[in-house]
Order: structure tokens, then C-alpha cells, then sequence
């Protein structure tokens, strides 16, 4: 399943990278309000540090309009993907892209039928916005699960990218799902790696590990100054730090 970072931010985008867990980013306006600058420059750094799909979003509300952005983000890197809202201007501009050869990412998808939709109209990802529905009280993975069998069933190429997500739960379920990939906040990315067991247990192995070399420096010392009682002592220390519940 791939992973994509739903920022604009060039740090957060840069330490996933390194982690070896992105396969692309998706922007909107609202994340590039967030950080500023100039909306080129940023899609054309982004493009620099991953070499999966870019989506970079339009806001125009009419066919020519989203096509003049579009063509122009496209030309910024071969990976830039071209983000187009569900209208019927968006799917007669995805239907021009997509015999342009320029790809696009179908946004604020709230139902299977405008999934499909986008897909026959030649969308190459899918992005049904699961929190936003639960936010209304709806099962917004409900969508995934049924744009995910419908994409199947009927063999079509586009790939069902869960959005809005808002907690490690929704990746779970994304992926059991059968989602092709999830584009998630750097928080929740965050979030995915954290478990207070895992924590907890990094500081216990630190701590077992002083001890031991302490306690086998201290057994060397006795068994060298022949003194049976602290090598038995030190025994008894390896003992303690062993005979621990879950070790
Ligand atoms: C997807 O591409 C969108 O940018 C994003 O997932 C929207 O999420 P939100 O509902 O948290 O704003």
C-alpha cells in the first residue's frame, strides 16, 4: 500500500523521505496556505525530493480555467499530478488531461459513484475524504471499501488513495481495505511509528544493558581478586534484570 504525506511542508516531506516510507504527496490550497510562498516553487521542491506522484491542486471552477493550471503544473516535473475536485466541469477537465497524457488526482470524493466516475473519465487517482465523512456521522471508509471492490470487480486501472485521514485507525482500516494507498498528515505518519509498549521497551533494553555490563565488569573483578561472593552477588544482579515478567 503506498503512503503519501498530505503537507506542503518541505521538512515533513523531506523526514518521511529519509524514513523510507513515502511514495508521494498531495497538496491543496488549505496546506499551502499553511507554509506560503509561491505555490510553483514549492510543488517544483517537493517533485526534487520524491520522484512519486506530486498532486498539486487547481481552483479554477471552469473547464478552461483548471486546464490552464493544470497544463502548467504539469510542466513543472514529470511527476506532478494534476488534482481536479468532482464537478462536471472536473470530470470533462480530467477526460481532456488524461487524452493530454497528463495525470490526475479525482478530489473530494464522497461516494462510490463519484468514484467511478471519475475512473471512466480517466482519472489515475481516486481520493473519496473518509474523515469528512466521519465528521458528519457517515462510515467514510464504507466509500473505500466500495470504490476498492468496484475498481476490482471491473478491472479499471485508477488506484483508490484514502484521504482525509485522521488517526492510525483509518490507515488500518484503508489497508485491510484493500486501498491502493492513503495520503496522511506528518501527525498521523508520526502516530503510525509511536506504541507506549515500544517506548517503554527501548528504555528497559537501554537500562538492562548498563546493568549487564555492570554487573559483568563487577563478576570479572571478583573472580579476579577471588572473591567468591561478589561474582556470586553479580550473578544474582544478571538474574534480576532477567527474570523480569515479559523477558
Ligand atoms: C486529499 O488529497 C486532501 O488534501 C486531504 O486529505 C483533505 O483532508 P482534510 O479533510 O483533513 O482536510
Amino acid at each position: 500500500m503506498k503512503i503519501f504525506l498530505d503537507t506542503a511542508d518541505i521538512e515533513e516531506i523531506r523526514t518521511a523521505a529519509r524514513w523510507g516510507v513515502l511514495d508521494g504527496v498531495t497538496t491543496n490550497p488549505t496546506l499551502y496556505a499553511k507554509v506560503g510562498g509561491r505555490y510553483e516553487d514549492i510543488l517544483t521542491e517537493i517533485c526534487g525530493i520524491t520522484s512519486g506522484p506530486v498532486s498539486a491542486e487547481v481552483v479554477a471552477e471552469d473547464v478552461e480555467g483548471m486546464l490552464r493550471e493544470g497544463r502548467a503544473f504539469a510542466k513543472l516535473a514529470p511527476n506532478i499530478v494534476v488534482k481536479v475536485p468532482m464537478s462536471e466541469e472536473g470530470l470533462e477537465a480530467i477526460f481532456r488531461f488524461a487524452e493530454e497524457g497528463i495525470k490526475t488526482n479525482c478530489t473530494l470524493i464522497f461516494t462510490a459513484n463519484q468514484g467511478l466516475l471519475a475512473a471512466k473519465a480517466g482519472a489515475s487517482l481516486l481520493s473519496p475524504f473518509v474523515g469528512r465523512l466521519d465528521d458528519i456521522n457517515q462510515d467514510g471508509m464504507e466509500v473505500i471499501r466500495e470504490l476498492v471492490t468496484i475498481i476490482e470487480l471491473h478491472g479499471i486501472e485508477s488506484e483508490v488513495l484514502a484521504a482525509s485521514i485522521r488517526h492510525p485507525r483509518h490507515m488500518t482500516d484503508a489497508a485491510m481495505a484493500g486501498a491502493h494507498g492513503a495520503t496522511l498528515p506528518f501527525k498521523v505518519l508520526q502516530q503510525m511509528v509511536r506504541h507506549p509498549l515500544t517506548d517503554k521497551g527501548i528504555v528497559t533494553f537501554r537500562e538492562d544493558w548498563t546493568k549487564a555490563r555492570k554487573a559483568a565488569e563487577e563478576k570479572n573483578a571478583a573472580q579476579a581478586s577471588g572473591d567468591g561472593r561478589g561474582a556470586q552477588q553479580a550473578d544474582e544482579k544478571v538474574e534480576a534484570i532477567t527474570n523480569k515478567p515479559g523477558v
